[in-house]
């Protein structure tokens, strides 16, 4: 398959958008960007649509994908029951990047959902997504655009690197705004549960509801026959080539223990790099140092992005400073924890 490359700019939106939803309306693959990550579109009504996303992944049945919607009018088409605590949270923060987990309506085709009685639902905020989706006219089952296991795509050149020849077409929309993958509230539970933490975060969405909890694949690795609710937390994810290592503790102890390290590996012939706050950018020997930025914010819009470089210049082992898990510092780490398969050095 010849996958269609198309840049937007100022004047060929509206002609992209019309391509797009002609090949999703055919049952055919669209990447398009969200202010999260890329997704990776099929007519979410269409089982045999939804079928492909599966195999240009190499994404696990049972993995249920997210249903986009471009109108709070399609969430009634397709899920049952409304929380009142989730009209609280739509009307604050849709569209945006909250994804809701509902009980679905029979128009969902169960494959779609990975075999459950829920739904996930998401309306991005994203004005090219949004737009296609209307254009479409059906909600858009919509995973993260990359292969699967690998980190998510935030720039169509991730897409195109691991889908290209797969799909019919990439959109390409520039860099995601937030880098990390939406919040995902399970709204089925009486007191809501996050199974993903995302940029809306727990101290938000307590703003406006009271109490939420996180479900435990969140920030603990799950013991053998444990299930996390969000079959897909399960998963090693973000999982580069190289190895990654977090190394947590006071600035002074980081930088002395990943510069020992460091000075080992190199003895050893293994090729090593350091993901570092920009103000600490000097403080290790090593030729393949890439920042964070100085906030989780900006950690979170460049971590898929700096795992991706590391994989192109065939990295060994990474070493990662870590952050505070608060506000959005707790979805970064989750993504740096299960990137690392949880091997933490405290010092
Ligand atoms: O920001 C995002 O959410 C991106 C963009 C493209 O919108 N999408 C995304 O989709 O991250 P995906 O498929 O890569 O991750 C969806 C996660 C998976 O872990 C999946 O298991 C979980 O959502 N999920 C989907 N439906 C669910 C359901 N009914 N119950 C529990 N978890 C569900
Ligand atoms: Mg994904």
């Amino acid at each position: 398959m010849i996958t269609c490359f198309e840049k937007l700019d100022n004047n060929n939106t509206d002609e992209i958008i019309n391509k797009a939803a002609r090949i999703l309306k055919k049952g055919g693959l669209v990447a398009f960007p969200t202010e999260t990550v890329y997704g990776l579109g099929a007519n979410g009504l269409n089982a045999e649509a939804c079928r492909k996303i599966y195999e240009a992944k190499g994404r696990p049945s049972d993995n249920p994908l997210i249903l986009h919607i471009g109108d709070i009018k399609q969430l009634y088409d397709i899920v049952v029951d409304i929380p009142d605590n989730a009209k609280k949270l739509i009307d604050s923060f849709w569209p945006g990047p909250m994804t809701g987990i509902f009980n679905k309506s029979n128009i969902v085709p169960s494959s779609v959902c990975g075999g459950l009685n829920t739904v996930a639902v998401r309306f991005p905020s994203n004005e090219t997504a949004k737009k296609l989706i209307l254009a479409s006219g059906v909600p858009l089952a919509a995973p993260s655009a990359n292969t699967s296991g690998k980190p998510s795509p935030t720039k169509a050149e991730h897409v195109q690197h691991d889908m290209n020849g797969k799909i019919d077409m990439i959109i390409d929309g520039g860099e995601c705004d937030f880098g990390i993958e939406s919040t995902i509230i399970d709204f089925t539970e009486k007191i809501p549960v996050i199974l993903r933490p995302g940029a809306i975060t727990k101290e938000m969405l307590e703003n406006v509801v009271g109490k939420i909890v996180f479900d435990k694949a969140v920030y603990s690795l799950l013991s053998e026959g444990e299930k996390p609710k969000a079959p897909g937390m399960k998963y090693k994810h973000y999982a580069p080539e190289a190895d990654i290592v977090l190394v947590n503790g006071s600035t002074e102890n980081v930088v002395k223990k990943i510069n020992s390290l460091l000075s080992e590996d190199f003895k050893n012939g293994l090729k090593s790099g350091v993901m570092c706050r920009e103000s600490n950018l000097k403080l290790y020997n090593s030729k393949f140092v890439l920042s964070f930025g100085n906030s989780a914010d900006t950690a979170g819009k460049v971590l898929f992005d700096n795992l991706r470089k590391f994989d192109d210049i065939s990295i060994n082992k990474v070493y990662s400073e870590t952050f505070d898990e608060s506000n959005v510092g707790m979805a970064v780490m989750n993504r740096l924890k299960k990137a690392a398969g949880y091997k933490i050095i405290n010092v």
